[in-house]
Parts: C-alpha cells; sequence; structure tokens
C-alpha cells in the first residue's frame, strides 16, 4: 500500500520534473550567463551573433559552455552546473532567436 502511493509521487515528480524543463534553463540562464549575455556578444536574442555558432549545433555549443571559450570560463565560471543544467540554458538562449 505504501510503495503504491510512493509509486504515484515519484511519477507525479517526474512529471513535474519534465515539465519544468524550460523554466529551469531560464533559471539557469538568469543565475549564472545572463552577467555576461545580457549585455555582451553574443549577445541574447542577438540573430546575427548566435546564427554563426548555431551552424555548429546545440551539442558543440554545450560542449564549448561545458570546456569555456574565450573570455566565457568553464561551465559559464559556476562548476556547480550539471551538463544537463548547461544544455538547458542554451535552449533557453536559443529559444530567444525564434
Ligand atoms: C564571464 C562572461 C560569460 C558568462 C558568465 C557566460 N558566458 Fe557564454 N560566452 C561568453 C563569451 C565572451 C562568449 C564568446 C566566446 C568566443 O567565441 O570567444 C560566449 C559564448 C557562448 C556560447 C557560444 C559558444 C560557441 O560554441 O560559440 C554559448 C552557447 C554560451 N556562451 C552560453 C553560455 C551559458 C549557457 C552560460 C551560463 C551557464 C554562459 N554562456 C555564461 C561569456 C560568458
Amino acid at each position: 500500500m505504501h510503495i503504491a502511493i510512493f509509486r504515484v509521487i515519484v511519477a507525479a515528480a517526474l512529471i513535474l520534473a519534465a515539465s519544468d524543463a524550460a523554466a529551469d534553463g531560464k533559471e539557469t540562464y538568469t543565475k549564472a550567463c545572463a552577467l555576461c549575455h545580457a549585455s555582451l556578444p553574443p549577445k541574447l536574442g542577438d540573430r546575427a551573433a548566435w546564427e554563426p555558432r548555431m551552424k555548429q549545433g546545440l551539442d558543440a555549443m554545450v560542449a564549448a559552455v561545458i570546456k569555456g571559450k574565450g573570455a566565457m570560463p568553464p561551465r559559464g565560471g559556476n562548476p556547480n552546473l550539471s551538463d544537463d543544467d548547461i544544455r538547458r540554458a542554451v535552449e533557453y538562449m536559443v529559444d530567444q532567436l525564434r
């Protein structure tokens, strides 16, 4: 009986986590990336700045953030961010160009 209730709770939590993915990306961006990307190139929403970078594909962009690139420190300077957090933040940033 308890196990059944536990399963329902876990299932509900998983659904919530999945539907929350986009918001997470925005939150990570706001906390860890906006510091630079709200004002410095490549700037959020600046299609001309992002298009050449997007040509390499999302995976390469995520990898560049994890490793660091140019003036951007590894993981945007936030070692606590998981690869998934970074991917969602990059997805959020790419979404702002649509
Ligand atoms: C300290 C400032 C700074 C922070 C913080 C920062 N970035 Fe960057 N970011 C840059 C700069 C500068 C570049 C351009 C690097 C280059 O091409 O030389 C860049 C480039 C990028 C790119 C393009 C990479 C590519 O392959 O060309 C992505 C994607 C990106 N940032 C995402 C993020 C995300 C996501 C975060 C937060 C987790 C973040 N950045 C935090 C400064 C920053």
